[in-house]
């Protein structure tokens, strides 16, 4: 039951970065995500409505359009087509949703060479596996804050093999909890600057958690900055001050929950 809720909450996010990817590629409609249902033998559908017509999706559907767009950014950066992919995926990840990964690969055109576990990649990435970075066994730690999920692996590494000893998170939190505390922290503030609530216009709510999501950004190197949005309601800007004070005061119950767990 445990890893069912696992596959569905992170597909669901894959589909909610699927409908930000559209947005961004200027399409009208935007799938509205319905619901996840079980399908034929129990297999998780996500249930979306697409141009007025309702359609499901497998899992693997909705992943391999993120790939085709990940394929995409990729080539416009490297100038050259690509057709050969290692594709990494959560540590915790079982053989199904690996293969299914894997199909989204193939649905999306790519041959992936290799799945290997998102803390393996991430420590091939920090050099760990040079051989003048490794006397002995060595054990890593690595901490992946995403963007709606938080994991936590054990490694080992030694004599060339990096082997995930332990896994542990949790499911449901990561950098879009920072930046829902920030939005909160500026509707306050913009009813406390124009005695105006912006809390019931989804709109201005969405692009107050686009600008949010970038000033959390530049504060990792800036000690303070503002926030700034044309007209964000009724004809008003948003022009606010934030600085790190006010970013730990306003993230420090997500704080706690780590030192909780
Ligand atoms: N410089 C930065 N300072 C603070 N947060 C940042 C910075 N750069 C990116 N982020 C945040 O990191 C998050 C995205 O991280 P990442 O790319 O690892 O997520 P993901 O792997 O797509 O998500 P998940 O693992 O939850 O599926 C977003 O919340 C983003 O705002
Ligand atoms: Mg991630």
């Amino acid at each position: 039951m445990g890893k069912q809720i696992i596959v569905i909450s992170s597909w669901k996010t894959s589909l909610h970065n699927l409908a930000y990817i559209i947005i961004r590629n200027g399409w009208h409609e935007v799938p509205a995500i319905q619901k996840v249902i079980a399908g034929a033998g129990d297999k998780p559908m996500v249930a979306v409505k697409y141009k007025g017509l309702l359609k499901q999706l497998a899992p693997e559907e909705v992943s391999s359009m993120v790939l085709a767009k990940m394929r995409e950014v990729a080539e416009v950066f490297l100038g050259t087509n690509i057709k050969n992919a290692v594709v990494t995926v959560p540590a915790y990840f079982n053989n199904s949703q690996r293969q299914a990964t894997k199909d989204a690969g193939t649905i999306a055109g790519l041959n992936v060479m290799r799945i290997i576990n998102e803390p393996t990649a991430a420590a091939i990435a920090y050099g760990f596996l040079r051989k003048e970075s490794i006397v002995g066994a060595k054990n890593v730690l690595a901490f992946d804050l995403g963007g709606g999920t938080f994991d936590i692996s054990l490694l080992t590494i030694e004599e060339g093999y990096i082997e995930v000893k332990a896994t542990s998170g949790i499911t449901h939190l990561g950098g879009e909890d920072f930046d829902n505390r920030m939005v909160d922290h500026f509707v306050k503030e913009f009813k406390w600057k124009h005695r105006k609530d912006i809390s019931g216009d989804p709109r201005a709510l969405r692009r107050l958690k686009t600008a949010c999501e970038k000033t959390k950004r530049r504060l990792s190197t800036t000690e303070e900055t503002d926030i700034s949005i044309n007209c964000l309601f009724e004809g008003w800007p948003c022009q606010i001050d934030y600085d790190k004070k006010k970013s730990k005061k306003n993230s420090n119950r997500i704080f706690n929950i780590f030192l909780q767990n």
